[in-house]
C-alpha cells in the first residue's frame, strides 16, 4: 500500500507514558481528531488506553471519543509490523528504547515507515543504523532519532547558523559553539531509566562507552574521524563568552548527532567543521567557582551511577516510569541557548534558540509531534534511510517549531 493510502498519518506508540501522553494532548490540542490529520493513539494496554483517551479529553476540553486505539507489544513483532503497515508516520515514546525500541525500527525500516522518537542512547543509534540503514534505504523508510531536547535545538540550531552564515557572509561557519545560558525543568522515570539502561549495558559491552566517549560515533563508518576531540570534563574560561563554563549533560549525544547531519548532508558544514557545548557559569571569581563545583558534581554523580550497586540503591528513589514534572513545573520551565558561529574569513555570528516550556517534557512533546507531522506532510525530498533531525527536516522544522514556543534567531 502506497504511504498516501495508509489508514493514519501518525500514530503515537506509548501514549499511556509521561512523554507520549503529553504529545498526544499536543497533536489533540493542535490538530483535533477529524480536522484533516488522521491519527492514532496506541500502547500495549487496551484498557489503559481508553484512560488515556478519556484524560486527553477532559485535560484538553476537546471530545476526542473517536480517537482510534491502537495496541500492540514492543516483544511482538507481528503486531509491530501490522502497526507499521497502517501508518505513514510511527511516532514512539516507548523507551529505553535499548530495551523495547528495537524490534519498531525493524519494522519501521521493512515496511517503509517513516519514524521518529526521543532516544539519546548512542550505542543504540549506532546498532540500529548498522543493523537497518540498507533495508531503510530500499524500502524508502525515513528513520529520524533525537526529536526532542536532544537533538533539536542544538542539531535545528546548528543548521540555522550555517544557513544565516551563507546568507549573510556566503561561506559556511567553520566552527559552531553552543552555551547553555540557563533552562529549568525535572526528570522523568523514563528517562532516569534509560540512562540507568545505559549505564547498565556499559558494564558487559565495551562498545556502549566508546559508542558514547568518540566524537564520531555516530558517522558513518569509514568517516569516523574529524578535528573534534572527546567532550572536556573539567571547568574552563571560554574567553569568546567571556565566561566560565562547566560541561553540559547532553552534549555527548548532541554534539555526536549535529557532526553525523554535517556527514549526511554531503559535508555541507565542511570537513573541517567544529562544533561543542557548554554551560555558562558566569564571571570572575563566582563563576569558576559555580563552574568548579558544577563539573564535579556531575564527574561524582556519573562516577557513582557507575558503580552496579550505587545506582540500584539511587533508582529506588528517583522518579518511576511514568512519572515526572508537575504541569505547573513544565509550565514555568524554559531553555535558552546561546550560538556562536564562525567563519573561515573571520565572520562571527550569533544566534538563540529559546524555548517556552521545561526542556525535557513541555518543549520535548511539542518538537516531537511536529517532527512526526512534519514526516507525514511536508515536501521533504527525502529517501529512506537513518536521518537527523537536520538533514532530513532542516528548513521544514525552522518553519514548525516556533508554533511549538521553540524560536531561533540571530541577535545583532
Ligand atoms: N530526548 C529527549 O529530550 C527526551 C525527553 C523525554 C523523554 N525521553 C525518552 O523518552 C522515553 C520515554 O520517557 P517517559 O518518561 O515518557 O517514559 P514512561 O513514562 O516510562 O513511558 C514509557 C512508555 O513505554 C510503554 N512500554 C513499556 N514497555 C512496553 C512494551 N513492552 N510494549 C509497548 N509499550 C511499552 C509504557 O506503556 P505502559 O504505560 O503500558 O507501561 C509507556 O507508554 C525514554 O526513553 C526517555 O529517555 C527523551
Amino acid at each position: 500500500m502506497s504511504q498516501d493510502e495508509r489508514e493514519f498519518e501518525v500514530v503515537i506508540w506509548g501514549a499511556s507514558g509521561f512523554t507520549g501522553k503529553l504529545t498526544a494532548e499536543y497533536l489533540l490540542a493542535e490538530y483535533g481528531v477529524s480536522n484533516g490529520l488522521r491519527w492514532a493513539i496506541g500502547g500495549r494496554n487496551p484498557e489503559k488506553m481508553e484512560a488515556v483517551r478519556r484524560e486527553l479529553a477532559e485535560t484538553t476540553g476537546v471530545e476526542c471519543a473517536s480517537l482510534p486505539i491502537l495496541t500492540g507489544d514492543s516483544d511482538d513483532m507481528s503486531s509491530l509490523v501490522e502497526l507499521a503497515r497502517r501508518t505513514r508516520v510511527v511516532c514512539t515514546t516507548v523507551g529505553p528504547y535499548a530495551k523495547y525500541g528495537s524490534n519498531l525500527v525493524e519494522a519501521c525500516a521493512q515496511s517503509g515507515t517513516a519514524y521518529c522518537d526521543l532516544t539519546g542512547e548512542v550505542h543504540w543509534m549506532q546498532r540500529m543504523i548498522e543493523a537497518h540503514q540498507d533495508a531503510a534505504m530500499a524500502s524508502g523508510a525515513r528513520i529520524v532519532f533525537n526529536c526532542g531536547f536532544d537533538c533539536i535545538p542544538s542539531d535545528i540550531g546548528a543548521f540555522f547558523m550555517q544557513r544565516e552564515m551563507k546568507r549573510l557572509h556566503g561561506v559556511a561557519c567553520s566552527q559552531i559553539q553552543l552555551r547553555v545560558k540557563g533552562f529549568s525543568g525535572g526528570a522523568s522515570g523514563g528517562t532516569i531509566a534509560s540512562m540507568l539502561s545505559m549505564l547498565e549495558e556499559s558494564e558487559s559491552d565495551p562498545r556502549v562507552g566508546r559508542a558514547m566517549s568518540e566524537p564520531y560515533s555516530l558517522n558513518p563508518k569509514a568517516e569516523r574521524t574529524g578535528p573534534d576531540s572527546a567532550e572536556p570534563l573539567a571547568p574552563h574560561y571560554d574567553s569568546d563568552f567571556d565566561q566560565w563554563t562547566a560541561p553540559f549533560v547532553m552534549a555527548g549525544i548532541n554534539t555526536k548527532v549535529v557532526r553525523r547531519s554535517n556527514a549526511l548532508l554531503d559535508y555541507a558544514y565542511g570537513k573541517d567543521f567544529r562544533y561543542d557545548e557548554a554551560m555558562l557559569m558566569g564571571t570572575g571569581i563566582g563563576g569558576l567557582t559555580k563552574a568548579a563545583a558544577t563539573s564535579a558534581g556531575s564527574a561524582l554523580m556519573m562516577g557513582a551511577m557507575a558503580v552496579g550497586p550505587l545506582r540500584r540503591a539511587a533508582a529506588g528513589r528517583l522518579p518511576q516510569p511514568g512519572e515526572g514534572p508537575s504541569r505547573a513545573k513544565r509550565e514555568a520551565g524554559y531553555f535558552d541557548l546561546r550560538l556562536r558561529g564562525v567563519g573561515p574569513n573571520g565572520h562571527v555570528i550569533h544566534g538563540r534558540v529559546n524555548g517556552d516550556r521545561d526542556p525535557g517534557y513541555g518543549s520535548t512533546s511539542k518538537m516531537l509531534a511536529e517532527s512526526a507531522v512534519c514526516l507525514a506532510r511536508d515536501s521533504l525530498g527525502l529517501g529512506g534511510g537513518i536521518w537527523t533531525p537536520a538533514s532530513a527536516m532542516g528548513e521544514a522544522l525552522l518553519m514548525r517549531l516556533p508554533k511549538a514556543g521553540v524560536t531561533f534567531r540571530l541577535e545583532d
